[in-house]
């Protein structure tokens, strides 16, 4: 592969798996990925069962994200996590943004720059979720919509900061539906992201900046989209829930 960033393949559970089955999983993937260096992969399960997902993969490559936090550090926010009680399970990244809490619990685009702020200032690495509708694409609105999202959930963020972040670019009718943007729907999106980097921070951030494409991704189309150079990883909904279809897309990546 000639891209210097390093792909990140991360697979968002969602409201699934109970603990036990949390752990089925995670050990399956220790077996199937143990000898996987090429690519980071990351699994982000409930929270209920980070603790014991974060012991099984110690002795292993897999790394561990939440799907959520709070914006604040702690106090009377009933319901809450902050990220100083992630890190107690030594997660390291934390998806932001993500549409369904768009849509579902009004997220902002302000919340989630707040959010991104507090993670990095945990020393987490924020994975910041943007994508526009079908509604909107076929108004032909899609690159507006990102230049806000971006602009919007990014405003917190200086330099030095969008080098730990990563953006996922998940358009959200590609979510959950089993259509998938084609490999040059997905490249043309994510080099817009990228000049659009380029313009609010400098071309060397926006070379660097690691964006992975979320919406369908399966066995079968991971090596087309990984392969589009502007494409550094996937962050993997339905087919992250299953061992076969998780390990063979992380395995067609490389
Ligand atoms: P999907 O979900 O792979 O099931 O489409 C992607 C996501 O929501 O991150």
């Amino acid at each position: 592969m000639n891209k210097d960033r390093k792909l990140i393949i991360a697979g968002n559970w969602k409201m699934n798996k109970t603990v036990a089955e949390a752990l089925d999983l995670v050990h399956g993937l220790k077996r199937e990925l143990a000898s996987v260096k090429e690519v980071d992969v990351v699994v982000c399960p409930p929270f209920t069962a980070l603790s014991e997902v974060s012991r099984a993969i110690l002795d292993s490559n897999i790394r561990l994200g939440a799907q959520n936090m709070s914006e604040h550090s702690g106090g009377a926010y009933t319901g809450e996590i902050a990220a100083v009680m992630l890190k107690e399970f030594s997660v390291r990244y934390v998806v932001l943004g993500h549409s369904e809490r768009r849509q579902y619990q009004k997220e902002s685009n302000a919340l989630i720059a707040a959010k991104a702020a507090a993670a990095l200032t945990a020393a987490l690495k924020p994975i910041i979720c943007i994508g526009e509708t079908l509604q909107e694409r076929e108004a032909g609105a899609t690159e507006k919509v990102l230049e806000g999202q971006l602009r919007g959930s990014l405003a917190s963020l200086n330099k030095d900061q969008m080098e730990e972040a990563i953006l996922a670019y998940e358009p959200v009718w590609a979510i959950g539906t089993g259509k998938n943007a084609t490999a040059d729907q997905a490249q043309a999106a994510h080099a817009f992201i990228r000049r659009t980097l380029a313009g609010m921070f400098d071309e060397p951030t926006a070379r660097r900046a690691r964006i992975q494409y979320g919406g369908s991704v399966k066995p079968a189309n991971a090596r087309e989209l990984m392969r589009q150079p502007d494409v550094d990883g996937a962050l993997v909904g339905g087919a992250s829930l299953e061992l076969r279809s998780f390990s063979d897309i992380v395995k067609n990546s490389i």
